[in-house]
């Protein structure tokens, strides 16, 4: 399985943060997970750089633009040549702040052409009765998906993220039988999306409140490749517990 830790803007203090990232290390190593850390910008340049370990990183976002009179934009080349090979597109809390169905194809795409996978975070606002949820999150990753080429689109890593599921102030937890729905559904949105049956190789990850408690349930029959976690990716133990779980 594939665990992101999404640190947010969670850790700022540097000592915190090489603590948190040796702990890392270290679940890495004993874990058969695949750990990726997408943790903040300068951090990712503080140890991506030299990194030799089993853990990989992950921008959280990449600027729209490729460079040149931007102040303070960073761009997916950037993350690139520090040693992220990873980074999380369209992830809610960056669609909140203005990101919306171009900019996160055209993010997909710099993420792409500098050898980034990218993870592209899709969910729905709430669950209604009328399947509403599911067309948002068609909309969602056709839009993303319709203007790169067939190669490209099977680079794509898929984080189902309901926004009511996320972050610290969630209204819901997701039972394992409506993930096990959504990862079929994006299985075959997906499918009508790749050339031939690619798709059957495509990861498809979960995000929301995942906890060690309840991670091993919704891992089970599920269907998903991994989880992407936020809260719990930044206590060490927590973090750790979880890991264990899917050992
Ligand atoms: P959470 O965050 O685990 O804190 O809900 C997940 C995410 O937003 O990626």
């Amino acid at each position: 399985m594939i665990i992101v830790a999404n640190w947010k803007a969670y850790i700022d203090d540097f000592e915190k943060a090489k603590k948190l990232f040796a702990i890392s290390k270290r679940i890495a190593r004993a874990s058969k997970n695949k750990i990726i850390l997408a943790i903040p910008a300068p951090f990712i340049g503080a140890f991506a750089v030299k990194n030799k370990t089993k853990v990989a990183f992950s921008a959280q976002d990449v600027s729209l633009t490729t460079g040149g009179a931007s102040t303070g934009e960073i761009t997916a080349q950037a993350y690139s040549a520090v040693g992220a090979t990873y980074a999380i597109i369209g992830h809610s809390e960056r669609r909140r702040a203005g990101d919306d169905y171009s900019v996160v194809a055209n993010k997909l795409a710099h993420a792409i052409t500098h050898g980034l996978t990218p993870i592209l975070c899709v969910g729905e606002q709430e669950r209604d009765s009328e399947g509403k949820y599911l067309s948002s999150v068609r909309e969602q990753i056709v839009t993303a998906l319709e203007p790169l080429t067939q190669k490209e689109r099977t680079e794509i890593i898929v984080a189902y993220e309901p926004i009511w599921a996320i972050g610290i102030d969630p209204t819901g937890v997701i039972a394992p039988n409506d993930l096990t729905e959504m990862v079929l559904y994006i299985r075959k949105v997906l499918a009508e999306l790749l050339p031939g049956k690619s798709s059957a190789h495509s990861l498809v990850l979960y995000g929301g409140s995942v906890e060690q408690g309840g991670i091993r349930a919704l891992a089970a029959n599920s269907g998903v490749d991994g989880f992407l976690v936020g809260r719990s990716s930044v206590d060490p133990h927590t973090f750790s517990a979880l890991v264990k779980q899917l050992d």
